[in-house]
This record gives structure tokens, sequence and C-alpha cells, in this order.
């Protein structure tokens, strides 16, 4: 996701803007800039692309001189990595510059808002609006203004603000996005994480939700949204610079598990809107929906187990076919396929080239695509007819985590919407899924409790030597189990196997020996008893079971021999939670034998060969 630095104090401002964005390079971005108030103007310089080429466009910062700036880098999100869409963006009178985390949900409005008022926009961001709301409300008095501009907000936001009026602070507001003040010495800073600051100060401050940081070179004030001036107690950080940019976890994997509940939240909550789904102006009209006659769901890994728990749910909601086809077989396949089949396109990178020809391949004979995509702008985001992003911010982990589970939060907005549209599904039944998808992110927060997240570290080193562990399920536990055993491999390099759980005694039972290992997922209700001889079965051959089991399911204890559970939650949306355990089972096993768990032996972040 973005990235803020900001500066003040008796040094020049950018060079030590450009040495702290290239600290959060790692968050991932597209683009990048800094603005420093150079005698009395405001200068920006920005460049898409990596940081060395704003390094080079600002000869490392020195072609602006001044000792007040901010800096960012941008994880697009509205609106394509460009120059007019880059940070730091300018009011229209040029006073103020700001740099900007997170979303504004309701910047369409303020923006129509403002260019009725006259304001003129050069980039397509919600960004943008907050430099115009600044400047509108500007009364003279900077901490007045930012109240008022805080109360005009939706969304999440953390701002670096500069104004060539007050050349001698540097200010900061935010909700529901990190920012924290840098203590110096003669000097202070602003940075969405400490990474960015580390190496000139290890005392920091957090700013709040709606609270206003107003930081000269030697002193900071704080102000809550009444104006109030507040105290705020320094801390001390004791990472060193690898560590903060994990944020403290160990590796980029364990932090992206745990950043689901707010990558979900971003997936899902800015397109519910009271009862109804917004898919970012993506419609399906009842013509297109009676000639629909399937859905093709196209992709490779766990883009791949997303479609398939995406069909799941789509068949039995919409009452639509759906084909689940891996992009590298499809492109050889000679599709049958045209108008009357929606192909839906599902990468987190929106790079993968199996996944990009297979796109290019359905919308030539005719089909319309719409892709699920993390990366803005990506290629196969720019392909597709229509695109949905997963907001899930970047992936550094080669394993994906909360971009598979983003993706069937996507696919689950998108089956609710066709269904509802169709007449598939009853007002009821829709209203309690919808529920269930506002709900989730908590329900997954919840999940990953302290309690949890312990037992499933024990017993994943339990079985951390295995040699073969099989995962089985029936319907959409059996979709879900494909990516747990997928998890596994990749990082553990354990040999895993997926089974439709009805399927093991045609063959591979054979395989099940004293101790074989088999997690069995049981969270589907109807068809506990189904899995409760299934596990039976492997048990009478000497195999181990773990089950996960939903609440409801959990006297499934009794035929197994651990159980590992997940909160109770609607039956059809419980593969994100079983993915999340899963996912912390394959990291502990991986973590106790050693292994390289961000960057796996022979595998890539992005496949991007056929
Ligand atoms: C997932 O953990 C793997 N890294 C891999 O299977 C990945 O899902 C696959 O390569 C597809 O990548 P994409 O989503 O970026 O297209």
């Amino acid at each position: 996701m973005c990235g803020i630095i900001g500066y003040i104090g008796s040094r020049q401002a950018g060079p030590i803007l450009l040495e702290g964005l290239k600290k959060l390079e790692y968050r991932g971005y597209d683009s990048s800039g800094i603005a420093v108030i150079d005698d009395g103007v405001i200068s920006v310089i920005k460049s898409v692309g990596m940081i060395k080429a704003l390094d080079e466009k600002s000869k490392g910062g020195s072609v602006v001189s001044g000792t007040v700036g901010i800096g960012h880098t941008r994880w697009a999100t509205h609106g394509a990595p460009s120059d007019e869409n880059s940070h730091p963006h300018l009011s229209s009178d040029k006073r103020f510059a700001i740099v900007h985390n997170g979303i504004i949900e309701n910047f369409e409005s303020l923006r129509t808002e403002l260019k009725s008022l006259g304001y003129k926009f050069t980039g397509e961001t919600d960004s943008e609006v907050i430099a115009k709301l600044i400047q509108h409300h500007y009364c003279g008095d900077i901490i007045s203004t930012l109240r008022t501009v805080i109360t005009r907000l939706e969304g999440s936001y953390a701002v670096g603000i500069i104004s060539a009026d007050k050349p001698d602070a540097l200010y900061a507001i935010r909700k529901d996005n990190p920012l924290v003040v840098g203590l110096g010495d003669g000097e202070n800073f602003i940075a969405s994480d400490y990474t960015a600051a580390l190496e000139h100060t290890k005392n920091f401050v957090l700013l709040g939700d709606k609270e206003i940081a107003e930081i000269t070179a030697t002193e900071t004030k704080f102000y809550d949204v009444d104006g109030k001036q507040i105290k705020k107690k320094p801390y001390t950080v004791e990472w060193n610079i690898e560590e903060a940019q994990k944020g403290g976890y160990a590796h980029f994997m364990l932090k992206e598990i745990f950043e689901q509940p707010r990558a979900l939240t971003r997936t899902v909550r800015p397109r519910i809107a009271g009862d109804e789904i917004k898919l970012d102006g993506i419609e399906f009209d009842g013509d297109y929906l009676s000639s629909l006659e399937r859905i093709d769901i196209i992709g490779c890994g766990s883009a791949y187990h997303a479609g398939i728990v995406g069909k799941s749910f789509i068949e039995k909601h919409c009452r639509i076919p759906v084909n689940n086809i891996l992009a590298s077989e499809y492109i050889y396949s000679d599709p049958i396929t045209g108008p009357k089949t929606l192909t839906v396109i599902i990468s987190q990178s929106g790079e993968t080239a199996d996944t990009l020809s297979a796109l290019k391949i359905a919308a030539s004979r005719g089909s319309r695509t719409l892709a699920v995509v993390n990366v803005v702008q990506s290629a196969i985001a720019r392909a597709a007819d229509d695109v949905l992003y997963t907001h899930a911010g970047p992936e550094i982990a080669v394993a994906t985590t909360k971009g598979y589970t983003t993706q069937i939060a996507a696919l689950y907005l998108i089956g609710l919407k066709i269904a509802l549209k169709k007449g598939s599904i009853t007002v009821k039944r829709y209203k309690e899924l919808l529920s269930g998808l506002v709900t989730l992110p908590q329900t997954v927060e919840d999940m990953l409790s302290e309690a949890e997240v312990k037992k499933v570290r024990k017993y994943a080193e339990k079985f951390h030597n295995q040699k073969c562990v099989f995962f089985i399920g029936r319907g959409t536990d059996y979709a879900a189990s494909l990516e747990g055993a997928l998890k596994l491999k990749e990082i553990s390099y354990i040999h895993a196997e997926a089974y439709a759980a009805g399927e093991l005694k045609h063959g591979t039972i054979s395989l099940i020996e004293d101790h074989t290992l088999t997690l069995a997922l049981v969270t589907q209700e109807k068809l506990y008893h189904k899995m409760e001889s299934n596990i039976k079965a492997v048990k009478s051959r000497g195999g181990t079971v773990i089950a996960l089991a939903s609440r409801a399911n959990s006297k499934i204890k009794s035929c197994t021999d651990m159980l590992l559970t997940i909160p109770d939650c609607d039956d059809d949306i419980s593969p994100v939670l079983t993915a999340v355990q899963l996912q912390l089972f394959a990291y502990y096993i991986a973590l106790k034998r050693g292994c390289e768990i961000d960057t796996p032996r022979n595998l890539a972040k992005s496949v991007t060969v056929e």
C-alpha cells in the first residue's frame, strides 16, 4: 500500500524524503513524489515507476531546496499510475500540498461539489479532493481548517500536509490508516510506518483517529477534532529497519495473514450501500443475464482455487453453470465460448502470462471478460472489459493469503449481485449472505485471536515432519481444501494432496497407513454425517485426523484426534475462515522446518512467462 514520509528540521528535506521513500519501497508502489517548501513556494517532483526514476529526476532530492517537505509512494487504487495521479497533490492555488494513504469513500460527491465551485482536478484520484477541500475551507487558521476537513471526509486516510502560508510547520491528520510522528533532535518526521524514519529516530508518537498533528522542528502539538489540545506519550521502537518493514512480524506472509480483516474490509465495505451491492460501475442488465448460459472462471494456482470456491457459491445462488478452468489448459483447449459466456479472470498480480493469454482468447471469441485483480492497471486489469479490484494492498510474500481470500470475497459480491438481479435468490437469503459478508472481516479478526492461533501452531509443530498430508472435504470444503494443500506444499515442501472426501475410498485411501495425517474440513452442517463416516474410514486404517470444523460441528471431535474450529458463520462463506486457519497451519509447519517462508524455492510472486 502507499507510503508517507514528512520532514521538518534544519537539514535539506529533499534527500531525507528520498531516503525515506526508499525504505518504504517494500510496501509496493507504482509511482512516487516529493513536495518541499522552497522559499515560500511549494516545489513538487513526481515520477511514475520506481524510486530510482524520482531519484534521478530530483538529483537525489537536491533540485529542491527547503527544510520542510513531504513524500509519497503510491499504490494505485483510483486512477492509473501517472504523474497526474501521483502524490503529492496540490491545492488549486498551489498553497497546500498533501500526501494520502487510504481510500476516501465519498470522494465522488466531494469532487462534484468542488467542481461545481470551480475547482479544477488534474487527476482521477480520490486523494486529490483532500488538497482542494483544504483550500476551500481554509480560513487562515490551519488547525480549524483541518478540523472541518476531517468532518467532511469518509473512509480511511493518513494525510501529510504542508502549507506555503506556514513554512515552519508540517501537519498530519488520520483515520483508520496508520501515521506516526518521529521525534528527532531539532527535527521531526511523519511516516506511514517506522521504517521511513527509523534511521533518524527511535522515538515516536502515534497519531490517533481524527486527530491533528502540528509539527515544527522543535515542537509537536496534537489536537482532537474539537480543537482541544491533547498530550501524547512518546514511545521507543527497538526494531531494526527490516523488522519494521514487516511491522514486527517475523515474515511478510504472517503479516499478510493478519492483514486479512483489513483487506477484506477494503474489498467488501466500499461496495455495499445499505442492501445494495455496487461493483464500481459493473452492471449485469436483465437481457444480458437472461442470455447468459455459462460462467467460466479462469486462473492459476490459488487464483484457480478461489474460482472453485466461487463456483460453488455462484452455482448455488445464481443457478448458472460455472466452469473452473486452469488458464494454462484453457489457452490450448480451443475453448467453446462466446457472448453467452461470462469469463471471470482471477489474478492477484494481474500479470500472470497464462491468465492474460486466456483472457485474450475468451475476448477474441466474443465473451465478456470480468477481471478480479489486486494490482491496479496491471495487464489483466487493462485487457478486461470490466475489472473489480480486490484492494488487498501489495502482497509481498510469494504464497498468497490476503490475495486469495479477497478474491473469494469479490466473487461472493459478484454472485450476490447477479443472483438478486436474476431473482434466483430470495431477498431474505440475499440479506443473510450480505450481512455475513459485512461481518466477515470481524469474524476473521476474532478467529485470529491468541488462543486459536496458539492451537493451530501447536498442532502444526507436532506434525512438522510429516512426509505427506491429505486435506479432505465435501462441497465448498473440498474447494477450500485445495488451497490448504497448496499452501502447505509451497512453503514447507511437504507433499500434500486435497481430495473430495467421498472420493478417498475410490483409490487414494490405500495410501493411508499408521499416522498418515489427514485434515478433514467439516464446516457444512448438511454434510456432517458424510464427513463423519469418511473420517472414521481414515481412522480405521490407522490414520491421524485433525478436523477443522465450524463450532456447530465441533462434536466431530469425538471421532478425530484433534480439533480446530472456525467461528460459526454462514456455511456458504466459511471457505474464507478455513483458508485463514490452513494458512496458519502451513505457516507454522514451514517455520518449524526452518523454510524460507516469504521466498520459497523455485517460486516467483508473479509467473509472467507461460
Ligand atoms: C499462490 O500462493 C501461488 N503463489 C500461486 O499459485 C499464484 O496464486 C498463481 O501463480 C497465480 O498468481 P496470480 O494470482 O498473480 O495470477
